[in-house]
């Protein structure tokens, strides 16, 4: 769960990677170190902390250079500090790597290492990698070849960014089960976890696969396969997303601005999909047995794909984390089971051994997914973008509305296929969904007064976010908002639960957020509200209808929405409360304490 970035070419290698480690920031953020040299002397600075405090304490640019490789790190082994910042070396100094992964067999090799003589500086599974090449290194001069035997004693997933000093005009990039992809420019070349951290350079791009190598040089490069040593041939991809759709355009931190550009990535949800939807829902009726499996908050769309496709499609679904799936569901898996992955990222180490795991079983997987050419694209046999664009905010926000109108629009296509809700039903709801993106609007116009509201908040220590139905997966996916970034203790649940458990946590001034759309249960919520009302409980309502007002003390007025898509109009509110409760707490909503976007370790 790191990023990790290289550069050959003519510019000074520290400015490229320095600025690309900042857009990889969100991949994990302890700490971090560059390595850059011409010929064969190498400089290495690294240590805990963030990117721009080091930039300064360690004057990362002033190192001097044309080829070098960088690395933002997320603990996995070793606790944040100077020593177990990447790059790591071996005992010479003269390989150097950064990697985004876990070794699993790492305590094993480094025992054997150290008993041949290796000595280790860090407590970090990555340092083992660089021992090994140097032990392979010793039965040939061929750096190239003992990478690829070192490489194929690691168990695990790695992704590896190599220099080696004796040989100053390439680095060589490594992909197993972590994300890289190479950024092709004219007489220089890039790598990096994910394309916008060199997205200012070039916007042709190679996704490297599982078990591949590249080996780059200012003017060329070569995928080869890690086991044989053999060229691979690989397509050139053109990215369209531009800069300034992955930086903050303005605002003060991704997370609003991935707020604020939830119209038009539900648009792009909508329009980039026409083609594929109706062909997917095809499939998906074909199958009686659908799970879905996902993790955080794609698992909450996930919840709310269940309930669309129970009243449109009249298809029960097997809802599951895909980190209990893994390991439950082995022998129940077979070719008559449709497995439906969503993952913003593609990347979930999770979500991606589901697939596996379904894929083996002849299963067949489709991903919903939001980054292109995503591990999850691969092992998919049908994949589905989101569309959203590039996401920087730890905290999903528009890869969830996008995912949940994708679930929206297969829902209904496949209830067409089936014939199971009348036709002028589905009719009216394709053109509804088609003014979702206005209703959003709408209620981003309430973000002034949420801004009020978070300010007589901010002091509450426990919230309970309470609905029905298709209410549910948003009051879950609102409470998830706010412990992820303001860290404020918050519970989701359906409102029935309520009576048996958390009623004896209400007390005066105790804020729950009731989420109450107009429709069938309206007037259940509204006796769930009385009763928390009842116990002191502060009733936060978000409604279409006005009457909610006169139970609730702060009233949310929502447009009118089919109850069905009221999911990705009725999350937005309640993303921009945890936004501001965040910001009034002084936290960074973009990258909240001990969480990363993209969860690529188990
Ligand atoms: C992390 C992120 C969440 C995300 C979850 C699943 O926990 O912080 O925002 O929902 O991973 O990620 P995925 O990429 O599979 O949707």
């Amino acid at each position: 769960m790191c990023g990790i970035i290289g550069y050959i070419g003519d510019r000074k290698a520290c400015e490229v990677i320095v600025k690309g480690l900042k857009r990889l920031e969100y991949r994990g953020y302890d700490s971090a170190g560059v390595v850059t040299g011409d010929g064969s002397s190498l400089d290495i600075r690294k240590g805990a902390g963030r990117i721009d405090d080091l930039a300064k304490r360690l004057r990362f640019l002033d190192m001097k250079g044309t080829r070098g490789i960088g690395h933002t790190r997320w603990a996995t082994h070793g606790v944040p500090n100077d020593t177990n910042a990447h790059p790591h070396t071996d005992c010479t100094g003269r390989i150097v790597l950064v990697h985004n992964g876990i070794i699993e067999n790492f305590a094993e090799l480094r025992e054997e290492l150290s008993r041949k003589g290796h000595v280790f500086r860090s407590d970090t599974d990555t340092e083992a990698i660089a021992h090994l090449i140097e032990e392979e290194l010793k039965s040939s001069d061929d750096f190239e070849g003992a990478m690829r035997r070192a490489l194929k004693k690691l168990k695990g997933s790695f992704a590896l960014a190599i220099v080696y000093a004796d040989e100053p005009d390439r680095l060589y990039f490594v992909r197993n089960e972590s994300p890289l992809v190479l950024g092709i420019g004219n007489g220089e070349m890039f790598a990096a976890s994910d394309v916008p951290a060199f997205l200012e350079y070039t916007n042709k791009v190679v996704f490297l696969d599982d078990g591949e190598y590249a080996v780059v040089t200012k003017d060329s490069w070569v995928v080869k396969r890690l086991d044989t040593g053999e060229p691979v041939e690989k397509e050139v991809h053109e990215i369209s997303w531009t800069l300034d759709m992955a930086e903050k355009a303005g605002f003060p931190h991704f997370m609003l601005k991935e707020i604020y550009e939830q119209p038009r990535a539900i648009r792009d949800a909508i329009h980039g999909n026409r083609e594929t939807i109706g062909r997917v829902a095809r499939e998906i009726a074909n199958y009686d047995r659908v799970i879905f499996v996902a993790m955080g908050t794609s698992y909450h769309a996930a919840i709310a794909g269940k309930y669309l496709f129970q009243k449109l499609a009249k298809k029960i679904p097997i809802v599951e984390e895909a980190s209990e799936f893994r390991y439950e569901f082995e022998d129940l898996i077979d070719e008559n089971t449709l497995l439906i992955a969503i993952t913003q990222s593609g990347e979930t180490a999770d979500t991606l051994a589901a697939m596996k795991l379904a894929k083996r079983r002849g299963a067949k997987v489709l991903a919903i997914v939001n980054v292109v050419g995503s591990m999850a694209t691969r092992i998919a046999d049908l994949t589905i973008y989101t569309h959203a664009g590039p996401e920087i905010g730890v905290a999903a926000t528009k890869t969830y509305t996008t995912q949940l109108t994708v679930l929206t629009m297969l829902a209904i296509e496949t209830a067409a296929v089936l014939g199971t809700v009348p036709l002028e039903r589905l009719e009216s709801l394709r053109r509804a969904l088609l003014s979702v993106p206005e209703f959003v609007e709408k209620v981003l116009e309430l973000d002034g007064s949420l801004a009020e509201l978070a300010e007589e908040l901010k002091d509450k220590r426990d919230f309970f976010y309470i609905g029905r139905g298709i209410g549910v997966p948003t009051a879950l996916e609102g409470a998830l908002k706010l412990k992820e970034i303001s860290y404020i203790h918050a519970e989701g649940l359906s409102a029935g639960e309520l009576k048996h458990g958390p009623l004896a946590l209400l007390e005066d001034g105790v804020p729950v957020v009731a989420i109450a759309p107009d429709g069938r249960l309206f007037d259940k919520m509204v006796s769930n509200i009385e009763e928390s009302k009842a116990r002191g409980a502060m009733i936060i309502g978000l409604s279409n209808r006005g009457e909610l007002s006169k139970v609730a003390d702060v009233f949310i007025q929502t447009p009118d929405v089919d109850e069905l898509l009221s999911p990705i109009v009725y999350v937005v509110p309640l993303q921009l409360l945890a936004y501001h409760l965040s910001v009034l707490r002084g936290n960074d909503p973009d990258k909240p304490r001990n969480l990363a976007k993209s969860v690529t370790v188990e």
